[in-house]
């Protein structure tokens, strides 16, 4: 199963020969895939750990002495170790396997919840979260009878700070803030966030589905007391997730799910439970996808995060030079701090449209409102057409994706 791409300098043509999914057509067209937002594509190596584990590993883990299980077991556990310097844990045990980003979120919302957060306790979070940043938060904030707090934003789509110091106090119990928006690619203050949740007792939680694989995460320099994030927008396979959670705090929670696995003891009178991790990984987990997740944080390590940071950015700044060519084009979002997203609307084009007449032209991207209801409305917006660049994207992807928006305003305009 084992095959590492190492670079030594960053080669896109190199890249993209990893990656099969980008040779092929769609709708008579080379695919230009720019929805990496949405899932990233695999590269050959994670295809390859895939097909690998259902030929030679396939068995539970943790549960058994025989052989396989062993096997699986070792594979699994090595993606935890992996893990840990990739955001830099101070513990492996500080890193829960989960589903995705929902899943770690909604753990973090029912278990810390449980545990800390009263009625008139406060909760903050942003005007640009991701609906799985603000539910289970409005969830837990009606079951507990707490009171949900929103940072509001300015027309760039950048945090107002001056509000957010005002919202904290000691009544505030939590702070889910989004490292990077999913919408409109800003790369939110998050230092500068968490110091200021800190001063006032409060943990934050860091949303990094769309970060991780986009800009180096130290949890330990950022001192963040949760972070979540999934494989597939890593370029790993989907159905596995990530939680970082800071010892003392997985330690002085409850768990989230019952069964196996997650228990020490159990008897009908009472149950006690396992250490962490496996206190919160209840049942059978996504065992392949866990194991597989691994050839992917090797991929990103081998091309190297500075140097996906490097490429993505000056496509976004190519991007966003060519797409204001195109007479009524508005960007949606134009953070000083971006992330290589860009939504935009065209005057006289609704932006379903403009993504069917791209798909005609091979050209994959996401519209409507990317899970962002309340922050189209803030903008006074259906939804946007939205491009998300990842570390395989090229000059002429952008380009193919110009061309088509600039047919789509013509024919629609
Ligand atoms: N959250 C993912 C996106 O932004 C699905 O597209």
């Amino acid at each position: 199963m084992e095959r590492t791409v190492v670079l030594e300098r960053f080669d896109v043509d190199r890249i993209r020969k990893d990656f099969p999914i980008l040779s092929r057509e769609v709708n008579g067209k080379p695919l230009v895939y720019l929805d990496n937002g949405a899932t990233t594509q695999k590269p050959q190596q994670v295809i390859d750990a895939v097909v690998g584990y259902y030929s030679l590993l396939n068995s539970n883990v943790h549960r058994g002495v025989h052989h396989l299980s062993q096997l699986a077991t070792d594979a699994y556990e090595v993606t935890r170790r992996k893990l840990k310097p990739f955001i830099n844990a101070a513990h492996e045990h500080e890193i829960i396997f989960t589903k995705g980003t929902t899943e770690s979120i909604n753990l973090v919302a029912s278990c810390y919840g449980r545990a800390f957060v009263n009625a008139g306790d406060e909760i903050i979070i942003s005007a640009m979260e991701h609906h799985s940043n603000i539910v289970p938060w409005q969830m837990l904030c009606e079951d507990r009878g707490a009171v949900l707090n929103v940072v509001p934003i300015n027309n760039a789509g950048e945090l107002d700070m001056e509000t957010y110091c005002s919202l904290l106090n000691e009544r505030t119990r939590m702070v889910a803030i989004t490292y990077v928006s999913n919408s409109l690619g800003t790369i939110n203050p998050v230092k500068e966030i968490i110091d200021l949740a800190h001063a006032h007792g409060a943990p934050v939680l860091l949303d990094a589905a769309q970060a991780v694989q986009h800009v180096p995460v130290d949890v330990q320099a950022l001192d963040v007391d949760f972070l979540a994030f999934s494989g597939h927008k890593m370029y790993g396979p989907t159905g596995v997730g990530v939680l970082y959670g800071k010892e003392k705090w997985l330690n002085a929670m409850p768990p989230f799910q019952g069964g196996g696995e997650m228990i020490k003891d159990v008897t009908f009178a009472k149950t006690t439970y396992n250490e962490l991790p496996f206190k919160f990984e209840a049942g059978t987990p996504n065992i392949e996808a866990g194991i597989c997740l691994a050839y992917a944080i090797d991929y990103i390590n081998a091309v190297g995060l500075d140097n996906i940071a490097q490429h993505e950015q000056a496509l976004l700044e190519y991007a966003t030079q060519q797409l204001l060519q195109i007479p009524g084009l508005r960007i949606i979002g134009t953070a000083g701090d971006k992330s290589s997203v860009i939504s935009f609307l065209v005057d006289g084009t609704h932006p379903y449209d403009v993504g069917l007449i791209l798909d005609k032209l091979g050209v994959a991207v996401r519209t409507g409102h990317h899970c962002t209801q309340p922050l189209m409305d803030w903008y006074g917006i259906p939804g946007t057409v939205r491009a998300s660049i990842a570390m395989y994207n090229t000059k002429e992807d952008i380009d193919i994706l110009t061309a088509g928006v600039q047919k789509a305003a013509a024919m629609l305009g």
